[in-house]
């Protein structure tokens, strides 16, 4: 597809396809806006961007986090938005499709945004090749990502995985509006505990639950949900990454009637609503409905996500 791409932007008028060379190595349309690029469209939200790599270093064994300066308007995401990412190839061959990744947070005085990701397929280990002053192209913000409403004085997030880099930007939203966080941490063990320095940095309460001593089964998760609960500290809930947490927030949102959101995570293809690959079926007033989780979501209202 990417050497279609190619060929076709090649063709100016007057020439023929024919004549055109083709460049391997050519990964980006004419579009993309570079840093300092004079934005044609500023009203647009969404737009493709071709950004500078300042670093790219491993967090921990799986993890790593790519902090990348870019055009300002790309500086408009927000929390529990994502970009699409048009990652290198580990080894020559063809990467096909771009890969979603959630925002992990925006630097707007160092015009930067930051991924955290983990280190799994072809498309993220490609994208763990990337040097500092590389370029790489993503395509966003897209989505729907989380809100916070005026009445809210207290949130409790809980994340697990990866998932804790979708939810981490939240404690920037939060301390924008003088929210109070407090962010439950679960992870396999104490080495790949992720956004704990973010969370801290700027305010939040953390609470780290690890499988290695067993304080993230979801019996002592609850208890620690009831406890924030009546002590007032949860005016609502947000989580990401675990089907299992996401059932015990469910549950305890609707005992208590506690309000909530939850980002949803579905392999995807076009990123913006057009192709339906990522449909998931969501219960709304009593009904089943599918919902494009790029495009209606990645963020869904918590009681609406039927889970997997
Ligand atoms: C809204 C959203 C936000 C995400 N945010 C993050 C993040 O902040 N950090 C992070 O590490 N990962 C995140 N992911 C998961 C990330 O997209 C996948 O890890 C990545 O696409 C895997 O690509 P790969 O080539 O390395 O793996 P491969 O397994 O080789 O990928 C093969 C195909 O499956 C798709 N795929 C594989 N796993 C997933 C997945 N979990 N979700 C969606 N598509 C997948 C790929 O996009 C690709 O098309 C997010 C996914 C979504 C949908
Ligand atoms: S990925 Fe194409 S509609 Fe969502």
């Amino acid at each position: 597809m990417r050497l279609y791409v190619a060929y076709i932007k090649r063709v100016l008028p007057g020439e023929t396809a024919r004549s055109m060379p083709l460049d391997l190595n050519d990964n980006y349309t004419n579009s993309a806006l570079r840093v300092g690029d004079v934005d044609r469209d500023p009203q647009r939200p969404v737009g493709e961007f071709i950004g500078n790599v300042v670093s790219n270093a491993w967090v921990n064994d799986e993890y790593k986090h790519l902090v990348l300066k870019v055009h300002e308007r790309a500086l408009k995401a927000y929390a529990g938005q994502m970009f699409h990412l048009l990652c290198p190839s580990p080894d020559g061959a063809e990467v096909w499709m771009r890969r979603p990744m959630s925002i992990y947070r925006v630097d707007q005085a160092a015009g930067v945004v930051e991924f955290l990701y983990k280190c799994e397929g072809r498309g993220t280990r490609g994208m763990g090749t990337l040097q500092p002053g590389d370029e790489f192209n993503i395509a966003g913000p897209l989505g729907a990502g989380f809100k916070l409403q005026p009445s809210w004085k207290n949130i409790v997030v809980l994340g697990r995985g990866v998932g804790l880099a979708t939810l981490a930007p939240l404690s920037q939203l939060a301390a924008a509006q003088g929210v109070g966080v407090t962010a439950i941490l679960s992870a396999r063990h104490e080495g790949v505990v992720m956004s704990k320095d973010l969370f801290e940095g700027l305010g939040a309460r953390t609470i780290t639950v690890l499988d290695s001593d067993g304080t993230s089964a979801v019996e002592n998760v609850e208890r620690i949900l009831e406890e924030l609960i009546a002590a007032g500290k949860a005016d609502a809930f947000f989580t990401c990454g675990s089907n299992r947490l996401l059932k015990l927030m469910q549950r305890l949102g609707k005992k208590h009637n506690i309000p909530g959101q939850v980002a949803m995570e579905q392999i995807m293809v076009c990123g913006f609503g057009a192709c339906y690959v990522c449909v998931r079926t969501f219960e709304v007033d009593g009904k089943r409905v599918l919902k494009r989780v790029c495009r209606d979501g990645p963020v869904f209202n918590m009681q609406e996500a039927v889970g997997w």
